[in-house]
């Protein structure tokens, strides 16, 4: 019996398996608003057998956005298009989340596959390209020598609590939208992990220096949310457990903040890693699950693993010894978004290993795979 694709509860919400679309940037709208393109990407991974489908980091004011492409929440005219998304992957019996963030001081920054503004001006035009001055915790830019990443203003406390107000705004949306749950965005050395890491946050106020300061601002933001998200419905954090940079944020500071968050609500700690310049990390596959483990372990909830776990039998072991209680797939997914159904036929226990595929395509996939003597015809040769 695999548990990787067994159902798991978390509030009121019973995710049909353990496999999570990780939210990923797609450099794609125009004006914050979900398009068509959006709607067909997410849709396969609800065809797919995904247990939950999470939309890309999603900006809570214009100018929290990383580029001019991300999508926002910060209008009501955002909720339509992201409710009919909602709609059809729950259709597909898969969850929505939505990961709700600020990007600070690294917002207004270029499309990731470009790499810098190289848009001509008939580009700019196309592509709605907008430029803009940037926040953050402190006056210091993101990557000093890199003309995309500003000196940004410090942010005052009354332009932090608008933020967190549009935080809560965007939360609001995101239930007119219907979503099953809501992901904060505390990672990846956006503004809220920039308020945690002594890497970019040198205030000298109640918001700076200890780590208990550092925390109150990204603490406060999680802690606004919950209150505006119904009780039944789940929320995660993500966070970079470390930053791999000497004097940043460590895990230790991880399993505290861990433990903070879930004494104001949090549900899951989603753990990635790194965000500023200079970190330092070995990556091969599951990289990251071990900041999952101890989180899990020191903060005592629910986490997710996330980066380069690419085959069933590593994911199911992930969730089977208690590294993690869920796992997202990113890039892998973007290569097979019909991972969920692919793990089904390897894994061994399913009763029907067809059966999650759309009725529409099942009993095909089936027919081919029975003529060929393939996967859950394979003659067994044990
Ligand atoms: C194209 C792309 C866009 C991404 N955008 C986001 C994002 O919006 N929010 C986020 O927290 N992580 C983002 N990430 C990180 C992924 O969610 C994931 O943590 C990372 O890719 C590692 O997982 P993987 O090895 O399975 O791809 C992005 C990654 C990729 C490849």
């Amino acid at each position: 019996m695999s548990i990787l694709l067994s159902p798991v509860t978390f509030r009121g919400l019973t995710l049909k398996n353990r496999v999570v679309l990780s939210p990923m940037c797609q450099y794609s709208a125009k004006g914050g608003v979900a398009n068509d393109y959006h709607f067909a990407h997410l849709a396969r991974f609800g065809l797919g057998g995904f247990g939950a489908v999470m939309v890309e980091a999603t900006a809570v004011t214009p100018e929290g956005r990383i580029s001019y492409a991300d999508l926002g929440l910060w209008s009501d005219d955002h909720v339509p298009p992201l409710a009919r998304i909602v709609r059809f992957l729950r259709d597909q019996g898969a969850a929505s989340g939505i990961q709700i963030g600020h990007a600070g001081r690294k917002a207004s920054s270029a499309v990731w596959w470009r790499g810098r503004f190289d848009e001509t001006e008939e580009e700019k035009r196309l592509v709605g390209f907008e430029d803009w001055p940037t926040v953050g915790p402190s006056a210091i830019p993101h990557a000093p020598d890199a003309s995309e990443y500003k000196v940004p203003h410090a942010l005052t406390v009354l332009e932090m609590d608008d933020i967190r107000a549009a935080f809560v705004a965007a939360t609001q949306r995101a239930e007119r939208a219907g979503f099953d749950f809501v992901e904060v965005h505390s990672a990846h050395g956006y503004l809220l992990h920039q308020f945690l890491s002594p890497v970019a946050n040198q205030r000298d106020d109640a918001f700076g220096g200890s780590l208990e300061n550092r925390m109150r601002f990204p603490l406060s933001v999680v802690k606004a949310v919950r209150d505006v998200w119904p009780s039944e419905k789940p929320m995660f954090v993500r966070i970079s457990a470390q930053d791999g940079i000497e004097g940043g944020w460590t895990v230790d500071d991880s399993i505290i903040y861990a433990g903070a968050l879930k004494d104001i609500g949090a549900d899951l700690i989603d753990c990635s890693s790194g965000g500023f310049e200079g970190g330092i990390f070995s990556v091969g596959p599951g990289y990251q699950v071990a900041l999952a483990r101890s989180v899990r372990d020191g903060a005592r909830l629910p986490t997710m693993a996330v980066g380069l776990i690419t085959t069933p039998d590593h994911a199911e072991a992930i969730v089977r010894e208690g590294d993690a209680d869920l796992v997202a797939l990113g890039r892998i997914a973007l290569d097979d978004p019909n991972w969920p159904l692919h793990a089904r036929l390897q894994l061994s226990g399913a009763e029907d290993p067809y059966a999650e595929w759309p009725r529409q395509a099942g009993f095909v996939v089936r027919q081919k795979d029975r003529a060929l003597r393939l996967r859950g015809f394979a003659p067994d040769l044990s």
